[in-house]
């Protein structure tokens, strides 16, 4: 959460080319913006909204802003300053004892003009300036402050930035005559396909023609520059009304991709998983949101060919995990930077268990850290509504059940996710009939129970509609009293699942508006499958394309939707 971008040149850059970058990472926040180039400083509430000025300047900090402590309001945005002005911060993550430094602070006559636990560090590198120099200010700013950051910071009469990071991700961007700071790769992916990954508790000193990284200790580092390959063409909107359809759309050439992908250049990793997962006593998968839904189903997939697995939330991982170093921990993450994941891989690599990671971004934190790492090959998603990541997701872990013996002609899934597609119009006219509703169920059985919860997810996170999704037998152990007259429930019944239609058929009795979703009996929507693997796939987009036509007619903020953010890299 919060998106931070650091630019130093040699040659003159507009405000708006700086706005430009920004705006590539507002998926990461989007409650406030602000910039700050040593004259002008901006700090507002809302969508970044790209400056008519034609000025000009060679450096510049810039965020996007998740707010965590202190409401959305011009002057909790960021940049925060000092007193004297002299020095001006961007931050992503948590101060943890920013009241006790604040505290301290004040008391040594600092005034305070924010809410944020982030303006303490403006003023912490001012106290300490007065007797040391910025480094030796990094070095003791990594020694005493708790919690989590990425952090840039200009001081007026250097001609560099300074980039400290712990936990919330930080990169480098280098070219010849100018190195962007962001955190992550979206943000200058135009420029250069070259990257150097902060790791934690490193601080570097960036100017336009060198960076030089540092330990916590303040010794100077070596760095390597990676190279990473992103498909530039899919961050554009091209012809669609909003991100989120387009990458619907895109689901059929994702899923291609990744299989061939699965058969090439990612088949020896592909391989040395599937023999992680033979070799290991226990197998966990851990995710969050959507990814924990892609990760029931790999559950559910790995149980019907024998192989015994679990899936649990990663911000309840050690409450409820037990490993050691027979374990293999399977995290599933599209942003591969969620900072309750990254918790729950230090537990698991702190009890030795193995880590082989399913992630879209590559090089980011979850894959940095994976014995083994799969790409899920989705591309760019900018909406904050995972849905192409989802699928890839299942994809993966289909082909995975696949050499476990797991029956799935996976060749033919673009072609029967097509056949979804075109059925948008159907699912149009059910979304217009329920879009005014104010709650709904979605239920489910077996693989469609993971389904179920998913669509639900997505009608609540896009539409704002209240939705539960259910295990099709809980339902009559106490939420059937919510059933009313006109409640919709919508119910995903693969190959003719009889129980899944008793319960169908328990709230059709007592009023409820019914949308069955069937691959086998007559319904609303009759997916083209007679395979329970990829039923789930298919009905997880028959609730994606659901829930985007409710939100187009109630017209609501599709790709940006209230409250959230793409990444959430605060716990
Ligand atoms: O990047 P991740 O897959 O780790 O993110 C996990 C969740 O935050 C994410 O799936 C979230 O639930 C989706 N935005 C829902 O559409």
């Amino acid at each position: 959460m919060c998106g931070i971008i650091g630019m130093v040149s040699k040659d003159d850059f507009t405000i708006q080319d700086a706005f430009k970058k920004l705006k590539k990472l507002e998926y990461r926040g989007y409650d406030s913006f602000g910039y700050f180039d040593k004259e002008l400083l901006i700090k507002k509430t809302g969508h970044i909204l790209i400056p008519k000025t034609k000025k000009l300047t060679r450096m510049a900090i810039l965020h996007s802003r998740w707010a965590t402590h202190g409401g959305v309001t011009d002057k909790n945005a960021h940049p925060h300053q000092s007193c004297d002005r002299n020095i001006t911060i961007v931050h992503n993550g948590i101060i943890e004892n920013y009241a006790e430094l604040k505290n301290s602070l004040q008391k040594k006559g600092h005034r305070f003009s924010s809410e944020t636990d982030s303006e303490v560090v403006a003023h912490y590198f001012e106290e300490k300036v007065k007797k040391k120099t910025m480094k030796q200010a990094c070095v003791d700013f990594i020694k005493e402050i708790k919690g989590t950051f990425a952090i840039l910071v200009m001081k007026n009469d250097d001609d560099c930035i300074y980039a400290l990071k712990r936990d919330s991700p930080l990169v480098i961007g280098p070219s010849k005559r100018s190195n962007i700071l962001a955190s992550d790769i979206y943000a200058f992916s135009d420029l250069t396909d070259k990257a150097v990954f902060f790791d934690n508790d490193e601080f570097a000193v960036v100017d336009s023609e060198k960076y030089t990284f540092y330990n916590e200790l303040g010794k100077p580092i070596k760095k390597t520059v990676q190279r990473f390959r992103w498909e530039q063409e899919e961050s554009l909107k091209k012809k669609f009304k909003h991100y989120m359809i387009k990458e619907i759309m895109e689901e059929p050439i994702v899923v291609k991709r990744l299989l061939f992908s699965l058969k090439t250049e990612q088949k020896d990793n592909f391989e040395r998983l599937i023999r992680l997962i033979k070799k290991q006593e226990k197998i966990v998968f851990v995710a969050a949101g959507t990814s924990y839904h892609a990760s029931l189903l790999g559950v559910y997939y790995l149980h019907k060919c024998g192989v015994e697995a679990q899936a649990l939330i990663a911000s309840e991982f050690e409450n409820f995990a037990f490993l050691d170093e027979k374990s293999l921990v399977i995290p599933i993450s599209q942003s591969g930077e969620t900072m309750d994941l990254i918790e729950a891989l230090k537990y698991a690599k702190e009890h030795k268990a193995k880590i082989a990671s399913v992630v879209n971004v590559p090089y980011s934190t979850i894959q940095r850290m994976s014995d083994v790492s799969l790409n899920i090959m989705a591309g760019q998603e900018i909406c904050v509504a995972a849905t192409k990541s989802f699928v890839n997701q299942v994809t993966i872990l289909l082909s995975i059940a696949k050499e476990f013996g797991f029956k799935v002609n996976l060749d033919t899934l673009p072609t029967r996710i097509e056949s979804v597609l075109g059925q948008k119009n159907k699912i149009k006219k059910i979304a217009k009939s329920i879009s005014k509703k104010n709650d709904m169920y979605v239920l489910g059985r077996g693989l469609s129970y993971p389904v179920a919860r998913e669509v639900a997810l997505k009608i609540k996170e896009i539409s704002y509609i209240h939705a539960e999704g259910m295990m099709g037998g809980e339902l009559k152990h106490g939420t059937i009293a919510l059933i009313e007259k006109g409640t919709p429930v919508i119910s995903l019944i693969s190959n003719k699942d009889h129980d899944m239609l008793s319960n169908t058929k328990e709230v059709e009795a007592r009023g409820a508006k019914i949308i069955m979703i069937t691959n086998s009996m007559p319904g609303d929507i009759r997916l083209q499958t007679s395979n329970d693997g990829k039923f789930g796939i298919l009905a997880t987009i028959f609730g994606q394309l659901l829930t985007y036509y409710i939100a187009l007619e109630r017209k609501l903020p599709i790709d940006k939707p209230r409250n959230l953010a793409k990444s959430v890299t605060v716990k």
